[in-house]
């Protein structure tokens, strides 16, 4: 695709898109669409669709494809292995690409711990099975997780998710035991204080409040957290936080359960979002990226955790080979091509211009991130910094018919989040679409 981009010829959805999507919406149940994007092919971050729009991706199949799309040592490694054989039971026998990542994965979890792997195939799997690991191993029945956290729809995971109320209406009752509590959100302080002087009121009132109340911590089997709040609105906690948290469930006997299914896999410009932190997890979830764009999710945890009898968790394709082979070829390219050092250099970039941005533009309320996870917050006017969702969400659609493919976040965010592989001139040229489409929505209230 070596076509200047974005390139809009009819601006989406084209008739051929206009076809597809009528019959998507015949067939498929519940989504969650956001623009209408039909895809044809992609390549690294350009999006090519039915109609021959080339579109820029900040949006990578939502925190997927890190690596890009079709990277030749992904994709080579996938037929590699289908031609070996694509499905084995990876729980009932035994095969060397999923023993390597297992390993792989143990090895550059932080701390020094000795780690085990259990392999699943969703976000929602490995949430499921942290908190089997945590009740079988403390006994304890409860939960602690933060209001507007996501960690998958399924019926366990979704009893920690507090992240919008369309995910849990109508599903009431929940796996009882889940207490949650708020969050780090300093743009939008809950308790109406400002770091520093707050002395991370947040997490002190869990054990000066929620300890002495709803949620007696000899009860607690874990605390769920995810290093920046995804779904909720890309909300980084401020320095010292995490640190402050695993604290208060170490001195508990309390596991930490670090979600790192959005954050992970090198878009912080670490591996892993925790490690910007000094907390050490004692339980890591990892999906979505983990596969390089297959299904594909994993728990790494304290080895001392592992289950005590055979079959007392199990799953028939969690660490399918063809998936895991695409994760370990996901792996190498993290570790061999810079992608994590671009994530850290183009973040930067990406930052600076979003702040320039906002200089001029009182609507853009609050921008944050850590490397290429980044979002902005939409807001009516700077003084009430009321959420401003309708403006959100003309931007998302404007910036698609411009070229740029965008996702929302939290009440009234936007997330820009890129393959960790993009081109600068590629950067710059999304950040222009944006800005475009930001003044056109807001000319057009
Ligand atoms: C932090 C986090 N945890 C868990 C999940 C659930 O993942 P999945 O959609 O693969 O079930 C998500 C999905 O967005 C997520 O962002």
């Amino acid at each position: 695709m070596g076509l200047k981009v974005p390139l809009i010829r009819v601006p989406p959805p084209g008739p051929k898109a206009r076809a597809i999507i009528a019959l998507d919406e015949r067939y498929i149940a519940t989504s969650t669409k956001t623009a209408p994007v039909v895809v044809k092919r992609a390549e690294g971050a350009v999006v090519e669709d039915v109609d021959g729009n080339l579109l820029i991706d900040f949006s990578s199949g939502v925190s997927v494809l890190n690596v890009g799309h079709g990277h030749p040592k992904v994709l080579e490694a996938i037929r590699r292995q289908a031609a070996h054989f694509t499905h084995f039971a990876g729980t009932d026998y035994y095969y060397e690409v999923q023993a390597r990542l297992a390993e792989r994965l143990a090895k550059k979890a932080p701390g020094r711990r000795p780690r085990k792997v259990f392999f699943t195939n969703s976000g929602t799997e490995s949430t499921e099975a942290a908190i089997k690991i945590a009740r079988h191993n403390t006994r304890r029945g409860l939960f602690l997780a933060f209001l507007k956290a996501f960690h998958g729809r399924s019926m366990g995971s979704l009893a920690l998710t507090a992240s919008k109320p369309v995910h849990r209406r109508g599903y009431a009752p929940m796996m009882p035991s889940a207490v949650h509590v708020p969050y780090a959100y300093c743009y939008r302080c809950p308790y109406k204080l400002t770091y520093p002087s707050c002395d991370l009121h947040c997490v002190n009132i869990i054990e000066d409040l929620y300890f002495k109340s709803v949620a007696p911590p000899e009860d607690v089997a874990a605390v769920f957290v995810e290093p920046v709040q995804g779904e909720g609105g890309y909300i980084v906690p401020p320095k010292g936080w995490m640190e402050r948290l695993a604290g208060v469930a170490k001195d508990h006997g309390i596991l930490l359960v670090d979600d790192e299914v959005q954050a992970g896999m090198g878009r912080t410009g670490k591996f892993l979002a925790i490690e910007h932190t000094k907390a050490i997890p004692d339980v890591i979830t990892l999906a979505k990226a983990l596969g390089g764009g297959l299904p594909l999710g994993a728990v790494v945890f304290n080895a001392e955790l592992d289950w005590r009898e055979a079959g007392s968790h199990s799953t028939t394709f969690g660490g399918n080979a063809v998936a895991c082979a695409a994760s370990n070829a996901t792996l190498d390219v993290l570790e061999e091509e810079d992608v994590m050092a671009n994530a850290t250099r183009l973040g930067a970039r990406m930052g600076k211009r979003l702040a320039e941005m906002a200089e001029t533009r009182e609507v853009m309320g609050d921008n944050r991130g850590l490397g290429l996870l980044r979002a902005t917050e939409f807001v009516t006017d700077a003084r009430t910094r009321r959420p401003n969702p309708a403006l959100r969400d003309r931007i998302v659609r404007e910036a698609c018919r411009r070229g740029l493919i965008l996702l929302p976040c939290g009440e009234s965010g936007i997330r820009y989040i890129p393959p960790l592989t993009i081109r600068s001139d590629l950067l710059d040229a999304g950040l222009g679409v944006l800005e475009g489409a930001i003044d056109a929505s807001v000319r057009a209230r």
